[in-house]
């Protein structure tokens, strides 16, 4: 029986991923790596420092700075990815999250939050959608980031759950990846040719509803 939904967040609540994306571009410009987009595929759902090393890595550049010259770059593609987000608001929540992330709290699922973005406190307040999750992973506290399942197993832990009873939406290859290696039911958003490995997929957020979820899943009720 589902009892519990985890969430990724940029790119599955709100179109932010795309200001990861911009921001990423830019730096891989600064040094010197060509982006493509299947650079930028491989980056989603990816934490900071392992966003870097895999850019750096595919301009094969991996030994070509110093930890501290990572820090350097790390921080000031967060800081463009900051300012990118001074105009965010409610109008940037993708097409019907916030009616199901709402829907699903009326009917008692709980929810937390699996993101690996250390923004995550910030932009789902700033999306006023802070008040519908019982809990949030803290990414600083994973050994692993995504592809690893630790996130969505710990996303499952603190809401008392097995990831067995939960069911993890993702916009991203290693977001999948993760959910489907914790035991959690994968919901993936996005192509389903690039998102191959989700148990159900949704080519866009506003066809996921309980419904279509019930529906999706064969299940006589949810
Ligand atoms: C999310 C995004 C990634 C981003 C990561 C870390 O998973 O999909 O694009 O690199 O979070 O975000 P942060 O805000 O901590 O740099
Ligand atoms: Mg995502």
């Amino acid at each position: 029986q589902i009892k519990g939904f985890l969430f990724d967040l940029d790119g599955v609540i709100a179109n932010t991923s795309t200001y990861h994306g911009i921001a990423w571009h830019q730096l891989a410009d600064e040094l010197g790596v060509k982006w493509t987009d299947d650079l930028g595929n491989q980056l989603k759902g990816v934490g900071r420092m392992d966003s870097l090393n895999l850019i750096l890595k595919y301009g094969h550049k991996e030994n070509a700075y110093t930890e501290e010259q990572k820090e350097y770059y790390a921080n000031k593609k967060n800081e463009n990815y900051i300012h990118l987000l001074d105009s965010l608001d409610k109008s940037q929540i993708l097409p019907g999250m916030e009616e199901f992330i709402k829907n699903i709290s009326d009917h008692g699922y709980l929810i937390s939050l699996a993101s690996s973005s250390k923004n995550s406190p910030y932009v789902l307040e700033k999306l006023d959608l802070a008040k519908y999750f019982d809990q949030r992973v803290d990414p600083a506290t994973l050994t692993h980031g995504k592809p690893d399942p630790e996130i969505y197993t710990r996303a499952a832990e603190v809401l008392n759950l097995k990831p067995e009873e939960c069911i993890g939406l993702e916009d991203a290859v290693a977001g999948i990846k993760s959910i489907n290696g914790s035991g959690a039911i994968s919901l993936g958003i996005g192509d389903p040719r690039i998102l191959s490995e989700a148990d159900i997929n949704f080519e866009d957020t506003s066809q996921v509803t309980l419904e279509n979820i019930k529906k999706a899943l064969n299940l006589s009720y949810l």
